[in-house]
């Protein structure tokens, strides 16, 4: 049965593609199938899984298969990264989202396209999103099992977990089976003092509040606009250097977490931990400015 993961937080820049596009890669390393879907219309998962001269017909994007109730199997396509396919973003998602006017309506755009026979063909399907609370986050979290947040170790980071923790529960009807699955320390510096301190509240931060935060932590590297620029995942760019190694580890330390789809209570989190946290965070900064 296949897994749907979704990176979300609501802010910008936090790392979500860069995550979802190298578990892609790290699973399709250890045989998974994964399909990539980009929900972004800012297309960079696309552009990171697709070479500049990849042609593919215009109509194999998700906005035309939701626009048109197109099939999977007519839409997605072969990346590069043997092993991934993908459903391609294109600035279209953008009408659809100024489209969409009910609640109702909103949650429900993936819901054909994942209701295909050929969804079976895959242990994971990994959802990038942008970083709005908008119809698109909604309809992928709906659609998902799990979604996990990338954060920088830095102080607006607190206020986009905040945030979209809030938008999880505001929506906990639609998203009753909707499961935190934790929260990944992305770009970290280990010699930038800041880093160290935020990183080390966000584990305090996850321990009260029962969100767990993945002990693999990904670093800060160079090879991440390296690989972009070349429209590769960092296993094709460089597959010995640290961020790849902490990459596959990642994925090996979430693998066992997602075996139970849509069973069982779903793990409360405590909120008020995360709002003090929030107010460390903004201290912390204060008292750096100061
Ligand atoms: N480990 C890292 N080391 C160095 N740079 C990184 C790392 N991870 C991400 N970046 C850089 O940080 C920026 C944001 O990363 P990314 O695009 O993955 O974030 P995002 O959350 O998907 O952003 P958006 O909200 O715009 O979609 C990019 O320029 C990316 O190259
Ligand atoms: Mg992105």
């Amino acid at each position: 049965m296949s897994i749907i993961i979704s990176a979300a937080t609501h802010k910008g820049g936090t790392g979500k593609t860069t995550t979802i596009v190298n578990l892609a890669a790290s699973y399709a390393n250890i045989n998974k199938r994964v399909l990539v879907i980009d929900l972004d219309p800012q297309m960079n998962a696309t552009q990171l899984l697709t070479t500049p001269g990849q042609q593919y017909p215009e109509e194999k994007t998700i906005a035309q298969a939701i626009n048109n109730s197109l099939p999977l199997e007519e839409v997605r396509i072969q990346t590069s990264c043997e092993g991934v396919d993908l459903l391609a973003a294109s600035p279209d998602l953008n009408d659809i989202r100024d489209r969409m006017k009910s609640d109702a309506e909103q949650a429900f755009l993936l819901d054909d396209l994942l209701e295909s026979p050929v969804i079976e063909e895959y242990d994971l399907i990994l959802i990038d999103l942008h970083g709005s609370l908008d119809c698109l986050m909604l309809s992928a979290l709906k659609s998902s099992d799990y979604y996990l947040i990338p954060m920088f170790a830095e102080r607006s980071s607190a206020e986009g977990l905040q945030m979209m923790v809030d938008f999880v529960a505001r929506h906990r009807r639609l998203l009753s089976a909707l499961r935190l699955l934790g929260i990944v320390i992305t770009r970290f510096n280990p010699k930038n003092a800041t880093n160290v301190v935020y990183k080390d509240l966000i584990y305090e931060m996850g321990k009260k509040s029962n969100i767990p935060v993945f002990q693999n932590i990904i670093p800060v590297s160079n090879a991440v606009s390296g690989a972009d620029a070349e429209h590769k995942t960092l296993l094709q760019y460089r597959r010995t250097l640290p961020i790849t190694e902490a990459y596959t580890a990642l994925a090996g330390e979430m693998l066992p977490l997602l075996s139970s789809r849509r069973r069982g209570r779903v793990p409360q989190i405590r909120t008020a931990a995360i709002a003090e946290a929030r107010s460390a965070f903004e201290m912390l900064d204060v008292e750096q400015m100061s």
